[in-house]
């Protein structure tokens, strides 16, 4: 039980300095294991591992009937886009079967694992997967059916699926962040951007169970969602809108979670209330248009009404949001709930328009200590630059002790002050308590280019899981490439991968 587990104030390793080397670069005692790389077949039907990993989600594998294995699991592995460049290798004149493979190289892999001594390996499994641009999806919720979908209630596919969240009845919160580029990127192929850019649910364990997007929840740029379930049995989840001047939401379902239910469970994300937060005066102003007059007087700069109806406010959460007051923030990426204190912290990763160029890590606290509550105090937890040695937070992930694990996305970092003091991306060991709160200690740097994100623990605290996101990514071509990270053996070309790191002592009480 995380709650019986005390404070660690202290690294479980000897922070690593800055490091600019093409690898996976961890403290002594400590490996990495490539596992699942972009390619790798791992289907019955030959599917293959798509690209860009973002998101992990440890599902154990006898999750169903209450066991916690952290030795086999279903994995769920988000592939946030492609780069052209490295899945067809033309990114000038690409083919109708280009951007198919494109279309088959995002989405979600499902795919079962096991561990076997201190190695890590993907089974043969019946409900290995692959949710990607061509799968069907549903539309649940207010929006379902709506002009703001034209009436649609099916539709294809999930991309931009950046971060995540797990909900306690076993199924994968994925979320679609950036996804404006595809109508034209895959032009002819009959992409509405409407039908992206929600949450979509997937049950790991039930390939039958057609994904759905939850509607309810909003549409903006989808970072991830921080699930919990309140005192009163609803669930709630905490989300960012990923953009610059963006805001922060929380979902409160409308019914209540039933641990002896999943079959109900599993429609428990498709009504509730959104809520975006005011960090003015601390509440959350509730994106209800029959509830709330600023909606249904919102006006377009045409003058005409910008929403009509609970489906409109949802389809453009970002402009509800802004018309009630909500606060624009630097570029909400991961939140995360403290597993002791109920806090909820919030990683804000820049904003080059103010020149934040470090960004910070923000936490607050519901009145009351109950998440459902619309009233809530806040406060700077850490704040990134040369002094604090880490910049641009984006994935956060708790361990019981309560210890913030967390992840830097550096993008151009030849054109910000950045470059100066810290390296490639790397992951940061930050305790929340103690004399090193708000401390960041680097634990891990990634290969050139690369992000690692996603970050997830195996329940027993011995296995940490990071995906490697586009090494190699700024090479000029195929012919000056600047990664060659997990490359297939024979070949150059980098790999986005899921790692597995061992050499942690695992929880101890
Ligand atoms: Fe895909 Fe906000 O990171
Ligand atoms: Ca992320
Ligand atoms: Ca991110
Ligand atoms: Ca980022």
């Amino acid at each position: 039980d995380p709650q019986k587990v005390g404070p660690l104030t202290m690294p479980p390793f000897r922070a690593i300095p800055v490091t600019t080397a093409d690898a996976m670069t961890l403290p002594g005692g400590y490996r990495a294991q490539v596992l699942a790389p972009w390619g790798e077949t791992f289907t019955e039907g030959g599917r293959e591992i798509g690209f860009n990993h973002d998101y992990v989600g440890f599902f154990p594998i006898d999750m169903l009937t209450g066991g916690t294995s952290s030795t086999e699991a279903l994995l769920t592995i988000n592939h946030e886009y492609v780069n052209p460049m490295f899945v067809g290798g033309d990114t000038k004149n690409r083919t109708p079967a280009q951007i198919r493979a494109e279309m088959e190289a995002v989405g979600v892999s499902v795919v079962r694992v096991k561990k076997e001594g201190r190695e890590w390996r993907i089974v043969p499994d019946a409900r290995n997967r692959r949710i990607d641009a061509l799968s069907d999806i549903e539309l649940t919720g207010p929006v379902r059916g709506s002009s703001a979908v034209k009436g649609a209630t099916m539709v294809k596919g999930t991309v931009g699926n950046c971060s995540g969240g797990q909900t306690p009845w076993g199924t994968l919160l994925t979320c679609e962040e950036n996804v404006d580029g595809y109508a034209k990127a895959w032009e002819g192929s009959g992409y509405d951007p409407m039908h992206q850019g929600w949450v979509t649910e997937i049950d790991p364990f039930t390939p039958e169970w057609t994904p759905k997007k939850r509607t309810a929840m909003g549409r903006f740029r989808h970072e991830n969602v921080a699930v919990t379930v309140a005192k009163d049995g609803r669930v709630v989840g905490y989300m960012g809108d990923d953009m610059q001047d963006s805001c922060v939401y929380k979902f409160v379902s409308r019914g209540k979670y039933d641990p002896e239910g999943r079959a109900a469970n599993l429609n428990l994300l498709a009504e509730g209330d959104l809520y975006v937060a005011n960090f003015g005066n601390g509440s959350w102003v509730l994106l209800d248009y029959d509830k709330n007059k600023k909606l249904q007087d919102a006006k377009a700069s045409d003058g005409k009404p910008l929403f009509t109806s609970q489906a409109d406010v949802l389809a453009d959460a970002r402009a509800s949001a802004l018309a009630v007051g909500g606060t624009p923030v630097d570029r909400p990426e991961d939140i995360e709930i403290h597993p002791r204190t109920g806090e909820v912290y919030v990683a804000l990763t820049n904003n080059s328009k103010h020149g934040n160029f470090f960004g910070q890590i923000v936490k607050f606290r519901e009145q009351g200590d109950d998440w459902t509550a619309t009233k809530f105090m806040w406060e700077i937890f850490a704040v990134g630059g040369p002094q604090s040695g880490f910049a641009s937070p984006d994935n956060l992930v708790f361990d019981p002790y309560g210890n913030l694990w967390m992840v830097t996305d550096n993008s151009d970092l030849s054109t910000n002050p950045i470059k100066a003091f810290h390296g490639n991306n790397a992951m940061f060991f930050m305790p929340t308590e103690g004399p090193n709160a708000g401390k960041a200690f680097r634990f891990a740097v990634g290969p050139v280019d690369a992000e690692m994100t996603g970050p997830v623990w195996s329940p027993d605290g011995k296995t940490l899981f990071v995906s490697i996101q586009h090494p190699g990514e700024d090479s000029e071509s195929l012919d000056k490439l600047r990664s060659n990270f997990a490359a297939k053996p024979g070949t150059n070309i980098p790999r986005p991968t899921l790692v597995a790191i061992e050499g942690f002592p695992g929880w101890k009480a």
